[in-house]
């Protein structure tokens, strides 16, 4: 059988189009949970959080997706640096892409950087449950209820006293939320603010 170019084109694009979304199919199933970004009325309710919050330096983003939460938090919130650790390659890739968009590139490695605001975004490959929090002095996370089993005694165990944990959705299993908010949008999406003791 002889192709075309055209034919040969269309194949390949399929292929591709295919492989992607099995990529991100088989990632989810693995996970537990698809990448589906924060909605935008949430996203506003997490960075007015954030920017109540006083004294950030590092914020890490457990799952960070397509990088849109991120990246949002990143440009409203100055003299921050944001960490996205996510294991979804298709995700990971885009939201590199669209953090070099946003910013630029920096000289230093997997490091993107706004010199105008002096904030950093680095998504990064990595495991939720193995990355090191002992840095973080504010967790973001949008998950769901196994994952925030696994992660409280991680939190508890790592984070320094005084940081934060900021989850879209679910709480935190243990844990005494210092606030909860309950968005505008349809779900009525509730926002769960810890501060680690
Ligand atoms: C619901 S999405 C939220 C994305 C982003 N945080 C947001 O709010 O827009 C959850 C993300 O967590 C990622 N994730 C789940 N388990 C993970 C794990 N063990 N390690 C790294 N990323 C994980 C998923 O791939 C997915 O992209």
């Amino acid at each position: 059988m002889n192709l075309g170019i055209y034919e040969t084109m269309t194949l390949l694009l399929i292929l591709i189009v295919l492989s992607v979304l099995i990529s991100i199919v088989i990632v989810s199933w693995r996970n537990g949970i698809s990448p589906m970004p924060t909605s935008k009325r949430v996203s506003r309710v997490v960075v007015s959080e954030v920017k109540r919050l006083a004294g950030l330096g590092l914020i890490v983003e457990a799952g960070s997706g397509w990088g849109t939460l991120g990246i949002q938090v990143a440009r409203s919130c100055k003299g921050i640096r944001l960490v996205g650790i996510e294991n979804s390659p298709i995700p990971l890739w885009v939201s590199k892409a669209m953090a070099w968009l946003a910013f630029g590139v920096h000289p230093k490695p997997r490091s993107v950087r706004s010199a105008s605001s002096g904030v950093a975004v680095t998504f990064r490959k990595g495991n939720i449950y193995s990355y090191s929090y002992a840095r973080a002095d504010l967790v973001i996370c949008y998950l769901y209820p196994g994952a925030m089993q696994r992660l409280g005694p991680i939190f508890r165990e790592q984070l320094a006293p005084g940081a934060s944990v900021i989850s879209v959705c679910f709480a935190l299993p243990g844990w005494q939320p210092a606030k909860v908010i309950t968005c505008g949008d349809l779900y009525r999406t509730r926002v769960y603010v810890y501060k680690k003791e």
